[in-house]
């Protein structure tokens, strides 16, 4: 029996997401059916399909009580909108059903795990929400609640630990056939935690251990965690609220930190060897993965941050998009990131050049467009050493975005200041990049309202929206000393 909220959104975004036109959204990045979007839920696979849901808000484009939307596709690129999954109407999740995960179930049935929040008034006053963590059971379209809910509530949460921001579990299957969840919460100084439970049937959970937490090092409540192996190492991914910046790292206020180390299943021990921010551009959040039925481990994002979400232009009836899907590795003991290889599927038109000498800013024909996937291979010239690239794109008369690399540094820094954005607060961020003997790779993929750049094979992504009128479609090259480039540009038909 579908609940009334649910009811009221689905009949909402059917009524009018129709006048949401194909060309005023990205072409393959997911966007809301209508209104808000942010962190995506339940990435899985199901019955052969990709299911991919979101944290939702039809009715605006602000956030509000959160409702699941919920997409499915073949290829994790062109998704179909399903009607909305979940809407916040039982006493346990009144105030929202927010990040979580989903699960195939031996029987059949997907299994959805979430945050359900309820705010309750304090004596001074004050709202204080309780997080629980709540099931939800379906066929894939529709789901019920759980009868159990919470299952998992103040009572699991450990002392010292918090059940106010105790949230966003991401379950997966043990090797023993049962399952597991990690769950972000904080200590009482504030300090970010990522918790373990398990399962032996994915209903009835039960606390395990502390799997890590920050002493206050790396920002405070820890969001949206992940917990995977890859490559013969152990990953975790959280989303950090009020990092402080190191170096080049950690730039966005709530920023993203994939910590790589060794996980002993028997003893329930994670050991943290290396952490680094998972991406170095402007917007991006709350990262989700999957595996494949071919063991491809592929990463979702929110490409936002809270501290930007306000900068879009007025009258528009979505808000938020999703990264491309990205595949990783570890290598050399770093995160590597690639888009997935379905995107190679959606190639158009090549054009492509070979050490074509760069100096004042010039275009080359048939190197434009909003929608594209495009390489550039930077080389030094035998003689002389090119200290700065620059490249733009989303160029018209008026705007521009850029990417500028300082062959003496290693500094790559993506800019969207001229972009037409309608807020100015900074909007550059840098990165080092490996400097390989003068040589640079950069992978640009531009969605009509976004660009993301893997640097060297996937050794660095930067993402970013931008807003900036289709019309700007230009990109120029420019260099200071000689520099030789290749580039290979296709356009992307969806
Ligand atoms: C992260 C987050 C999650 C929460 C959700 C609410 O972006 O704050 O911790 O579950 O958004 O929409």
């Amino acid at each position: 029996m579908l609940s009334e909220a649910l009811e009221k959104a689905r009949a909402y975004e059917e009524k009018y997401s129709v006048f949401i036109k194909d060309e005023d959204r990205p072409a393959f990045h997911l966007s809301p059916r209508i209104g808000w979007m942010n962190d995506p839920n339940g990435f899985s696979l199901f019955r052969g399909q990709y299911h991919l849901f979101y944290q939702y808000h039809p009715y605006s484009t602000q956030w509000g009580p959160m409702h699941w939307g919920h997409v499915v596709s073949a290829d994790m690129l062109r998704w179909t909108y399903l009607p909305a999954a979940m809407a916040p109407d039982q006493a346990y999740d009144q105030n929202g059903c927010f990040s979580g995960s989903a699960l195939e179930l031996p029987d059949g049935r997907q299994l959805l795990l979430y945050t359900g929040v309820r705010e309750r008034r304090r004596e001074d006053g004050t709202l204080k929400a309780a997080q629980t963590q709540c099931l939800a059971v379906g066929d894939g379209l529709n789901y019920e609640k759980h009868p159990l809910n919470p299952v998992l509530d103040e009572k699991d949460v450990p002392a010292g630990f918090s059940h106010h921001d105790f949230r966003d579990p991401k379950m997966y299957r043990r090797p023993d056939g049962g399952y597991a969840c990690v769950v972000g919460d904080r200590t009482d100084d504030g300090s970010g935690a990522i918790l373990l439970y398990e399962s032996d049937d994915g209903e009835s959970w039960h606390y395990v251990t502390i799997l890590d937490r920050s002493y206050n090092e790396y920002g405070k409540m820890w969001e949206c965690p992940d917990f995977f192996a890859l490559d013969g190492q152990q990953v975790l991914l959280t989303s950090p609220q009020d990092m402080s910046q190191v170096g080049l790292e950690f730039h966005n206020g709530n920023g993203t930190v994939c910590c790589i180390g060794a996980y002993d299943d028997a003893l329930k021990r994670f050991h943290r060897q290396r952490v680094q921010a998972i991406d170095y551009g402007i917007d991006f959040y709350a990262p989700q993965t999957l595996l494949t039925a071919d063991g491809r481990r592929v990463m979702i994002a929110w490409m936002q941050n809270w501290d930007t979400a306000v900068a879009y232009p007025a009258g528009t009836k979505w808000f938020g998009q999703m990264t491309l899907p990205r595949e990783l590795h570890v290598r050399d003991g770093r995160l590597i990131q690639t888009p997935i290889r379905e995107l190679d599927a959606l190639h158009g038109r090549r054009v492509a050049y070979e050490n074509v000498p760069v100096g004042e800013e010039s275009n080359l024909k048939g190197i434009y467009g909003r929608v594209l996937d495009m390489t550039i291979t930077l080389r030094s010239q035998p003689s002389k050493p090119y200290e700065l690239f620059r490249l733009k794109f989303a160029k018209g008369s008026q705007h521009y975005s850029d990417l500028v690399y300082d062959a003496r540094t290693s500094i790559l820094r993506i800019s969207r200041t001229h972009s037409g954005c309608t807020r100015d607060f900074v909007h550059e961020r840098e990165c080092f990049v490996r400097d390989r003997g003068g040589e640079l790779k950069l992978r640009l993929v531009l969605d009509r309202f976004s660009a993301e750049v893997f640097v060297n094979d996937g050794e660095q992504a930067l993402s970013m929206t931008i807003y900036t009128p289709m019309t700007a479609n230009g990109i120029s090259f420019e260099a200071r000393g000689a520099a030789l480039m290749d580039v290979e540009k296709y356009d992307i038909i969806v």
